[in-house]
């Protein structure tokens, strides 16, 4: 499969599948049978603030005060209260030595000096490169979007001018304008954008009627947001996109790199159908390739991107605007409604 070859931000990979952070990169067994399996690349999960917090404060009994404050992160790791930043870091270490592919390291932080201070933690692991993973989950109604975004402009310069090693940014959706944010953001160098996070969101249990927090992963189809905007970023910007989100086939990655993206990170995919469906879902891009001839994946990348494609509108408009002037199309394709 040496047509899949490509790079990210600098680095080379032998195919454009990264696994996403998620507890499975925690496990040095998993990640070697992902690496096996033909994962390019491995982000390892996100060290978050909260952990950092409960290290030096050492009271695991606070740990229910930090869940109010980040649903996220205690619901999708409700064993962090053993995790400390120190044992983080070492974990990434060993899986830095213990796979050949590039590690990428992952941090989550709340005030700016930890933000900076745990990048070059991070880089001091070896990884070989570092992943900042920022969401404005918006809580307090008084905070403007303006002064969150200045916030985290602030931070990527900082770490920027403070490690050596490649940064990319994995961001959520919630901004008013994501291309606007990115742009500056790619003015300041990052070399890389995760589009987009799927944050954690809680449910309600209608017989206990409660909220709950349920393990939910991508849906098929959920892919569409991350096309829209790696097509609407191809040529746009100097950092690589790196399409994340309901990439849960091997059809799934042809599409995002055909919008644009660079490479694509997969996790959900991983936990519904096992570590060997990523030689699956890469098989399914190479047979591909295959029958259409192409040779390397910039032989198609893009070419159904805005700047590429012959649809005027294909970008520009939201779905339902376009469908509306168009309402005989739309009874032919439904037409048992
Ligand atoms: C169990 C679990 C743990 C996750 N942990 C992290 C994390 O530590 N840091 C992060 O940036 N994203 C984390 N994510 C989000 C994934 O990296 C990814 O962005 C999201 O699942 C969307 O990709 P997918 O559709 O391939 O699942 C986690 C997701 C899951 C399901």
């Amino acid at each position: 499969m040496t047509r899949l070859k490509t790079t990210y931000m600098g680095i080379e990979l032998k195919n454009p599948l990264i696994i996403g952070a998620c507890n499975l990169t925690l496990d040095i067994d998993v990640a070697k049978r992902m690496e096996d399996s033909g994962a390019a690349a491995i982000v390892f999960k996100s060290l978050f603030e909260e952990q950092i917090n409960l290290e030096s404060l050492q009271m695991e009994e606070d740990l229910s005060e930090y869940a109010e404050r980040n649903a996220e992160m205690v619901s999708l790791f409700p064993s962090l209260e053993h995790a400390g930043p120190q044992e983080h870091l070492e974990k990434l270490s060993q899986l830095k030595a213990s796979v050949d592919i590039p590690v990428i390291g992952s941090l989550n932080c709340i005030n700016h000096s930890t933000w900076v201070n745990y990048a070059m933690e991070v880089e001091k692991t070896g990884v070989d490169a570092l992943e900042l993973n920022f969401y404005a989950n918006p809580r307090d109604k008084n905070q403007s979007a303006e002064s969150i975004e200045k916030e985290q402009l602030d931070i990527v310069k900082e770490i920027k001018s403070s490690v050596k090693i490649p940064v990319s940014v994995k961001l959520s959706f919630f901004y008013t304008n994501p291309l606007q944010l990115i742009s500056q953001m790619d003015k300041l160098g990052v070399d890389g954008f995760v589009l987009f996070n799927r944050l954690f969101q809680p449910d309600i249990d209608t017989d206990k009627q409660d909220m709950y927090s349920p393990f939910n992963l991508s849906s098929a189809g959920d892919y569409k947001l991350p096309l829209r905007y790696a097509g609407l970023l191809y040529k746009q910007i100097k950092g690589d996109i790196c399409s994340n989100t309901g990439i849960l086939t091997g059809e799934d990655l042809v599409r995002v790199i055909m919008a644009g993206a660079q490479t694509a990170q997969v996790v959900s995919a991983v936990y519904k159908n096992k570590v060997p469906f990523i030689d699956t879902m890469l098989s399914v891009l190479d047979q591909w390739m295959e029958q259409n001839k192409y040779n390397s994946l910039d032989d198609f990348r893009g070419k159904v991107s805005k700047i590429n494609t012959k649809d005027p509108y294909a970008y520009r408009r939201a779905q339902y605007v376009d469908l509306l002037m168009k309402p005989v199309e739309v009874m032919k394709r439904y037409p048992q409604v």
